[in-house]
């Protein structure tokens, strides 16, 4: 019989969590553990979950509700919650649900083999001194050509609506030799294409040899890694974007031209109660300058409706921006109260108004990255593969502007960056042809 167990990690929420569900399933593996796309045969079963909207909490504990017939076919199961909720509710979750074995918050993973273990206590929400990075082991294994790599945690900004910066905690950017070595490991594994993450990655201020670095220059840094091919970062707060960092997307060819830039909403009226600190008008001057270094760049953006005290005219100013800068892409949220932030003190709008406020901004933004995709067609760019297509002799892969197109490319392999014609479009794919 082998030692070896098997652990099934469930991701909900941001890029950052698959990140560190990676990095959970890393710190497990010296430990024995290999994983497992079937929880009914793990022997450790950890849920990584988001706080950030009212929907994914309610996931975990439906979830859990789950597991419970697993584990009562298989006792010695364990079952851990890791991530936001970990971290907001910490001992709630096993007086609220006894069969949960451990909690563990986003800053404590490294302890997370001797919570398994038992020799520790069952919760450990702590945000302990020392990065919980340098405690992780290196990333080994073989992986694809993409991957995230965290370069900074944790916000100061407190938009009133906000869960983050009470579970991710204060602001804090690792060093960037760190960064570095991470990163050349990842590329030694075959990876071309690094997203760098951050609750407010245009935050980062790293040091090397004492001196203080920005985003713009660990950028720089990371390009000069030979084989190291595409970089981009997410996500930036509008009053945190250095000069060097905008110019940056003219001068440094390995910077894709795309940008998540979320703005929630186009009121100054609501911007203000959202504790955001800038107005519709700075956010375009912003985006302005962002074109002018980069005309092609692909902007992409996050909206929250439904805000405490929106009225049908602060609607209308949010739609006004979305028409006025034409975005590739978004996300957009209905307002749900967080509890424990200045935002879930105030009276909720009715839910139909949100509701049908959130249907008009998707239809807007879902006619706009139509026409995004659109605008493709008959573009020479890059692709860099990242899985066979379903159909015979094509490749699937993410273009520059981070759109995925399948290409017709009977001899393509995974890992290749290929130069293709955009041949079609639709609303969430492109097709195309090799070209030379
Ligand atoms: N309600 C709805 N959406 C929210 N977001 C953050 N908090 C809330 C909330 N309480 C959205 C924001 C943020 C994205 C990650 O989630 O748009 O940018
Ligand atoms: Fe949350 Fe605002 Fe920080 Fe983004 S900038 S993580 S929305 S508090």
């Amino acid at each position: 019989m082998s030692d070896l167990k098997k652990l099934f990690i469930k991701t909900y929420g941001c890029q950052m969590n698959v990140y560190d569900s990676e990095r959970m399933a890393e710190a497990m593996a010296p430990e024995g553990y290999v994983t497992t796309e079937d929880a009914g045969e793990a022997d450790l079963v950890l849920l990584n979950t988001c706080h950030i909207r009212e929907k994914a909490g309610d996931k975990l504990y439906s979830d859990l509700g789950r597991l419970r017939a697993l584990k009562d076919a298989k006792p010695d199961m364990k079952i851990g919650v890791a991530g936001c909720i970990a971290q907001a509710e910490g001992a709630e979750i096993i007086r609220r649900v006894p069969m949960v074995d451990l909690v563990v918050g986003p800053q404590a993973y490294h302890r997370l083999p001797a919570l398994v273990r038992g020799t520790d206590s069952p919760v450990d929400t702590d945000f302990p001194v020392e990065s919980k990075f340098d405690l992780l082991p290196a990333r080994k294994g073989l992986r694809g050509p993409t991957a995230f790599l965290t370069v900074q945690e944790g916000c100061d900004k407190f938009c009133a609506f906000c869960v983050v910066p009470y579970t991710r905690g204060a602001e804090v950017s690792r060093p960037v030799e760190r960064v570095l070595s991470e990163a050349r490991g990842l590329v030694e594994r075959g990876v071309k294409d690094l997203t760098l993450l951050g609750q407010n990655v245009n935050a980062y201020h790293g040091t090397q040899n004492g001196a203080d670095v920005g985003l713009a220059q660990l950028i720089d840094a990371l390009a000069k890694i030979d084989g190291l091919e595409r970089l981009r970062y997410t996500t930036s707060h509008p009053n945190d974007m250095a000069d060097d960092l905008i110019e940056a997307h003219g001068t440094q060819p390995k910077l894709m031209p795309y940008l998540h830039l979320p703005v929630q909403s186009g009121s100054d009226r609501i911007l203000k109660a959202m504790n955001r600190k800038h107005t519709a008008e700075s956010y375009l001057r912003l985006i302005e300058r962002f074109r002018a270094a980069r005309p092609d760049i692909l902007l992409t953006s996050d909206f929250i409706v439904g805000f405490p005290g929106e009225t049908d005219a602060d609607f209308e100013a949010t739609l006004a921006l979305i028409r006025q800068v034409g975005f590739g892409m978004a996300y957009s949220f209905k307002y749900s109260a967080r509890p424990g932030t200045p935002a879930a003190e105030k009276p909720e709008l009715p839910a139909d108004v949100a509701d049908a406020r959130l249907q008009i901004l998707q239809a807007l933004v879902t006619q706009q990255q139509r026409a995004a995709q659109d605008a493709m067609v008959g573009q020479v760019c890059h692709v860099l593969y990242e899985k066979v297509g379903r159909m015979p002799g094509q490749m699937v892969g993410k273009s520059d502007h981070l759109m995925a197109v399948h290409v017709t490319d009977a001899t393509g392999k995974v890992g290749d960056l290929v130069r293709v014609l955009i041949t079609g479009a639709s609303t969430n794919s492109l097709a195309a042809v090799p070209v030379v």
